[in-house]
């Protein structure tokens, strides 16, 4: 089984994620890849309706951690929960990068959705200049240990997807050999707090071209797709993609 998460980030308007929802209900997915979507979040519901029936998952692209109450703006967990979504993602580069969340923060996200029964997609990633420097190791470390030390799972689970920034949105993804080697060391990582078969997604410039080179490799659970999953063609064609390598 493989994973095909697709963040439709802020790319369509509400119309156009209903209008994408039911092109991808028409299709038929391969019961072998557990395909998710995951639109701005006021598109939710209706999205949830066209999916209605399908095997098609719903995510959030976020998740405030405030619970109720005097959070002008926020959107909760327990709402998401209630809408329909399975998955959050939770501290996806822009996130971090644009609106400034912390460490601290992506923390607190994800325990709110595990206390919820959501399962968070915890994103994490180095950026160019950590590269450069040699820091992505340091910059993983950091970003697993705030996130995970001492985490309380309620019973859920939780996914990683490595999304190095500099290959989000650039055409310029991380080489597969590269990938494989950080999946690998993630899943050490993540057993000293007390983790283990996390299933880790690869994302940032996955296309229909390279996701088999990416698929096919053990280490690799699936891929979160930004721009190449915003159209039908373009869904159905990862999903092909991966089904062609899903008994690896
Ligand atoms: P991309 O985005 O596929 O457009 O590079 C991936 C992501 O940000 O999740």
């Amino acid at each position: 089984m493989k994973y095909l998460f697709g963040n439709w980030k802020l790319y369509l308007g509400h119309t156009e994620s209903v209008t994408l929802a039911q092109g991808i209900a028409k299709l038929s997915v391969p019961s072998e890849v557990q395909v998710a979507v995951f639109p701005p979040a006021v598109s939710i519901p209706s999205v949830a309706w066209a999916l209605q029936g399908t095997s098609v998952a719903l995510g959030a692209q976020h998740c405030d951690w405030a619970p109720q109450g005097a959070y002008t703006g926020a959107v909760s967990a327990a709402i998401l929960k209630e809408v329909g979504c399975r998955y959050a993602l939770i501290g996806h580069s822009e996130r971090r990068h644009i609106f400034g969340e912390t460490d601290a923060m992506v923390r607190k996200e994800l325990e709110v959705c595990l206390e919820a029964g959501i399962t968070p997609v915890l994103c994490i990633g180095e950026t160019k200049e950590d590269k450069e420097n040699e820091k992505r190791e340091y910059r993983l470390k950091k970003q697993l240990f705030t996130a995970l030390s001492e985490v309380n799972l309620n019973g859920g689970k939780i996914m990683i997807a490595y999304e190095p920034v500099w290959a989000i949105g650039s055409g310029e993804p991380c080489l597969p050999a590269d990938v494989d080697d950080v999946h690998g060391w993630i899943q050490l990582e993540v057993k000293q707090y007390g983790l283990t078969d996390i299933p880790v997604l690869y994302g940032g410039s996955v296309t229909p071209l390279n996701v088999v080179s990416y698929g096919t490799l053990p280490t690799v659970a699936g891929v979160l797709v930004g721009s190449a999953s915003t159209n039908v063609e373009g869904l159905s064609a990862l999903a092909t993609g991966l089904h062609s390598v899903s008994s690896v």
